[in-house]
């Protein structure tokens, strides 16, 4: 499966921030038995790389790198192990540095101009960031009615309340978010607790 088929089939995407990779272990595992095994860690904190790394040696999660800002953090996320780049926005510095790779890249559009830029650099699927004060779910429908062949990841004020507005567009391939992966959670490396609000957010999207 690729990547955004992964995705698709995950429909969830926690996004992380980790400082300390000595906790990217313990979390991939909660989120794994959660039944959610993917994570976007963002270049956030200078522990980033480290944890893509922990994570990708497991083998048994998808981990993408987020908050990709500049060519050279795609070249650290790949050679970290991240399967996949995403961008808050659209940089065709960052997009062109990904296809050299040959790696998977969603970079944020919320504009029809930011969809058109990524879509003459050949993609079409997009991270919908910050979806919650970018007009959430009936912006994307709005969007949708040009561009029909575009899929959405919405990330950005994405949670239990309004997941279900997210999921029900047939545009929307997946959504982000870090409400399963509070920081003072993972800091206290309190993963039972991970674990628990990963199965409720799976058992949501399901629902
Ligand atoms: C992101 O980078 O995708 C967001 O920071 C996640 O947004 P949230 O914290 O509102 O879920």
């Amino acid at each position: 499966m690729d990547v955004l088929s992964q995705l698709a089939a995950a429909t969830l995407v926690p996004v992380v921030v980790l400082h300390d990779a000595a906790d990217a272990d313990g979390l991939a595992g909660a989120l794994v038995a959660g039944g959610l095994p993917v994570a976007e860690v963002t270049f956030r904190t200078p522990a980033a790389a480290d944890s893509i790394r922990a994570m990708a040696d497991r083998g048994d999660i998808l981990v993408g790198a987020g908050t990709v800002l500049t060519p050279a953090q795609v070249d650290t996320a790949v050679a970290a192990g991240a399967q996949y780049v995403v961008s808050p926005g659209t940089s065709r510095a960052v997009i062109e540095r990904c296809q050299e790779h040959g790696i998977a890249v969603l970079p944020g559009a919320v504009t029809a101009t930011e969809i058109q830029a990524a879509l003459e650099l050949g993609l079409t699927t997009m991270k919908f960031f910050p979806a919650g004060t970018s007009g959430g779910a009936p912006a994307i429908v709005a969007l949708s009615a040009p561009f029909g062949g575009v899929q959405f990841v919405p990330t950005g004020g994405v949670g239990p309340a309004n997941l279900g507005d997210y999921l029900a567009l047939p545009s929307v391939v997946a959504v982000g978010g870090s409400w399963m992966v509070p920081a003072a959670t993972v800091a206290a490396h309190a993963f039972a607790t991970i674990t628990d609000l990963t199965t409720t957010a799976v058992e949501l999207a399901r629902s």
